[in-house]
């Protein structure tokens, strides 16, 4: 049920619609309807290489795909912005303003990793092009009679375009009459086929069960998306504009810095990993990127780990916290920074041990904290792409040190194609 699979073996296939039939044998395939009258299939070449399902001298897919994050952003970026960075081209949409005027509403819908990078796409869509969004798990969407007219737009974000209740979610929307649009990795998956539209992400294969380069391309086409409306609404002057696409450029290159001193993560990753539980806070865009962090963590090293929007501590999980519990600080967004900072201090008086995740020109958070982890600097929009890496590391290592499989981890599925 996901190209990935077969892309060892095999780059011809056949895409096959619901109600078909296949007879395989050794020497010929018959595709059929369910009446047994015979279809004829086109090959669909996936224009992925085998080459990207081997694991290249890394030990693990999930190591290597971290590794890959800065060409798998590169790849989504650069073909959508123009030379002088000044405008966001989506050939793939080629909207109007009155097209985009036409919604007042969003609805994000995705699972897992993707409902994270959805979380950052509607920050993104609120603040660039101020139209409102909603987002919701796939899950609970489907079920929950959702409040939609021909003048919404629903994007479901998934690596796959495979997943179940993203699919279903995506077909409710349609039938009650919303315009779709699918992120998605897999060029010819069901739900790029489903929505109205689609926007890919170009990460290439990804083998891991934990995302994460499929998670850092979300984010960019959201952010490329979010710019794109905006140009059209007009809603961002051209000077910001042009800075945010500067620094967007940039990114690639920085997620390479970041990706250049493991050793301390290592490190850390040692040390804290046979905790029972661990906790990541942070808010706004930072607390986003800890329920990432956490999902990674308990995903690949089975440890118990809760990410928590820093302001709500206090209103229970602060009872959580003890003398020698690691605690996860991410704290890059300006406008809440002092906020994050008190509440790291709530939990220091408690004695737990801090983490700050910090961009390079924080010369404060260091002073509260046991340990800093800093990435480069660059619009506060755009570092949880950066502040996501050191996570995806730390949860890689801690996993390493337990002994864990961390790219088949027990219970879970890549594609997950049933409820
Ligand atoms: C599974 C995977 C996750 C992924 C989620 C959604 O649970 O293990 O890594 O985030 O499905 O998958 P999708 O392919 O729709 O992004």
């Amino acid at each position: 049920s996901d190209i990935p699979a077969i892309i060892a073996y095999t780059r011809r296939t056949y895409i096959m619609n619901d109600g078909e039939i296949a007879v395989v044998k050794k020497d010929s395939i018959w595709v059929t309807d369910r009446k047994g009258n015979p279809i004829t299939k086109k090959v669909f070449e996936v224009n992925w290489n085998a080459e990207a399902a081997e694991k290249g001298g890394y030990e693990h897919f999930m190591l290597k795909e971290i590794h890959e994050q800065p060409k798998a952003v590169r790849d989504t970026i650069s073909p959508r912005i123009n030379k002088e960075n000044t405008q966001v081209v989506l050939d793939e949409l080629k909207w109007t303003k009155e097209y985009v005027e036409n919604f007042n509403k969003i609805y994000i819908v995705a699972c897992g990793t993707a409902y994270h990078a959805g979380l950052v796409g509607k920050y993104y869509i609120e603040k660039l092009a101020r139209i409102p969004v909603e987002i919701d798990i796939a899950s609970e969407f489907r079920y929950r009679d959702p409040i939609i007219d021909e003048h919404t737009l629903t994007i479901v974000i998934s690596q796959s375009g495979e997943t179940s209740d993203t699919l279903a979610a995506l077909k409710e929307s349609k039938r009650l009459g919303a315009k779709t649009l699918a992120v998605t990795n897999v060029v010819g998956s069901s739900i790029a086929r489903e929505a109205d539209q689609v926007m890919y992400t170009w990460a290439g294969p990804e083998i891991a069960v934990a995302s994460t380069k499929a998670y850092t391309t979300q984010l960019v086409a959201m952010f490329l998306f979010a710019m794109y409306i905006s140009g059209l609404k007009g809603t961002l002057t051209a000077e910001r504009t042009h800075e945010l696409l500067t620094q967007l450029r940039l990114l690639p290159d920085e997620i390479g810095r970041t990706l250049e001193d493991v050793e301390p993560i290592k490190t850390f990753a040692k040390n804290y990993a046979f905790n029972d539980d661990v906790f990541y806070i942070g808010r706004s865009l930072d607390y986003n990127v800890a329920l990432e962090g956490s999902l990674k963590l308990k995903e690949i090293s089975y440890i118990h780990a809760e990410a928590y929007a820093a302001g709500e501590l206090k209103h229970g999980t602060l009872a959580l916290i003890e003398s020698g519990v690691p605690v996860i600080a991410i704290a890059t967004q300006k406008g809440v920074y002092e906020k994050t900072l008190s509440n790291i201090k709530e939990v220091k008086a408690r004695d737990a041990v801090i983490i700050g995740i910090a961009s390079e020109d924080d010369t404060e958070l260091e002073k509260y904290v046991d340990h800093v982890i800093k990435v480069p600097s660059t619009d506060e929009l755009l570092i949880p792409l950066l502040t996501v890496v050191p996570l995806q590391l730390l949860a890689y290592y801690a996993a390493i040190t337990r002994g864990c499989d961390v790219d088949k981890p027990r219970n879970l599925a890549k594609s997950v194609t049933v409820e």
